[in-house]
């Protein structure tokens, strides 16, 4: 691709779009936003890339600047390229409680890059996030879609050969 191309929703999008769109009164397709940014940043890479949020903002009939408010509200939307495996860990006050300075140490050792990196080879990036709701498991951070909870060093070590393994 170009850089003087646009980057917009696919058709696959714009069809699980207006699956959710399908969900809310025909007056209020904005409703869907949160929906379409997720789907925007999967099929981008795990980023949404500064036409995405123009792409969204038409699809649903919104200003522009309300796209961008909530993709830079909520911690799940990136506005810049991600690894291929975002690790968001937790480190709210369950989380810090039960260890999560600890579990990030670990994640920063053992992948030699701080809070908020991306490896060099385009593999991981770590993020830190608030609450992500599974307090009673803490700690814990989420890869993907899934989550990854009563973090130790071991646990920790399991899931990177996981993700290593997927990622080659
Ligand atoms: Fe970490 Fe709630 S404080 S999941």
């Amino acid at each position: 691709m170009s850089s003087a191309e646009r980057v917009t929703l696919t058709a696959a999008s714009c069809r699980e779009i207006d699956n959710w769109i399908a969900k809310y009164p025909a007056e209020q397709r904005q409703s869907a936003v949160m929906a379409a940014l997720r789907i925007a940043q999967e099929q981008n890479g795990g980023w949404l890339h500064q036409d995405l949020l123009q792409a969204v903002a038409d699809y649903l009939d919104m200003a522009v600047i309300a796209v961008y408010e909530v993709a830079t509200f909520y911690s799940m939307y990136e506005l810049e390229p991600v690894g291929r495996h975002k690790i968001s860990i937790c480190t709210n006050i369950s989380c810090l409680l039960c260890g999560s300075e600890e579990v990030v140490a670990h994640f920063e050792k053992s992948l030699g890059i701080k809070l908020g990196e991306s490896t060099a080879d385009g593999r991981f990036t770590l993020k830190e996030v608030e609450c992500l709701g599974a307090c009673v498991n803490a700690p814990m951070a989420q890869v993907g879609r899934d989550y990854y909870e009563k973090l130790t060093p071991e646990t920790i070590d399991a899931l990177l050969d996981q993700l290593r393994r997927d990622a080659s």
